[in-house]
């Protein structure tokens, strides 16, 4: 694993404040296209995402995943603490973030190799970087893996699973076909 982070050195370093800074025009107008997407989802599917609380401010700590559902049962997901500011982060330093744990390849379960810092595919070891918004930094993996997004409630610091960006894999509609999470 030190090989992968030695590998990808160049594309490990989180992203820079600045970076951030003018990244977050686009993200703004990001959210208000998807925003406007998933409304036209909605109200072809009459679904909508839930808000989950997936944890609490205080047991999330540096590269501890945390494993959940969302947005449905069996959908599973993995939050994290990278310890640097990453584009979509949450919390003091915007330095949490969650992932599907759906390879985008076929499938496998992705998840969270601490020494490498990167999370990684059981089956033909696609690697994806969470400080890079799941990009894939190695493997066969065709696409970054589907972001959820994270609120944090101010007075509690209880963190929520709020909607997915992206497709998991092999579905049509992350919202259809199962169960929901309570
Ligand atoms: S299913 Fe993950 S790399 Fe093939």
């Amino acid at each position: 694993m030190s090989e992968i982070k030695e590998k990808q050195s160049s594309n490990e370093e989180c992203i820079s404040r600045r970076k951030l800074l003018k990244t977050a025009g686009c993200a703004g107008a990001a959210a208000i296209l998807i925003g406007g997407l998933s409304g036209r989802a909605e109200a072809a599917s009459v679904k909508t995402y839930p808000q989950v609380k997936i944890a609490n401010l205080r047991n999330v700590k540096e590269w501890k995943p945390i494993r959940f559902d969302y947005p449905l049962l069996g959908r599973k997901s993995v939050l994290m603490d990278c310890g640097c500011v990453v584009e979509g982060g949450i919390g003091p330093n915007r330095s949490i973030v969650a992932y599907s744990m759906f390879c985008s390849h076929l499938g496998c379960s992705v998840d969270l190799d601490r020494d490498s810092e990167m999370l990684i595919c059981e089956c033909h070891q696609s690697i994806y970087n969470p400080k890079e918004s799941g990009r894939v930094v190695e493997g066969p993996a065709p696409s970054s893996l589907p972001m959820v997004s994270l609120n944090i409630d101010s007075s509690t610091g209880d963190i929520y699973a709020i909607g997915v960006a992206g497709l998991i894999y092999g579905l049509r509609n992350n919202l259809l076909d199962g169960e929901e999470v309570t």
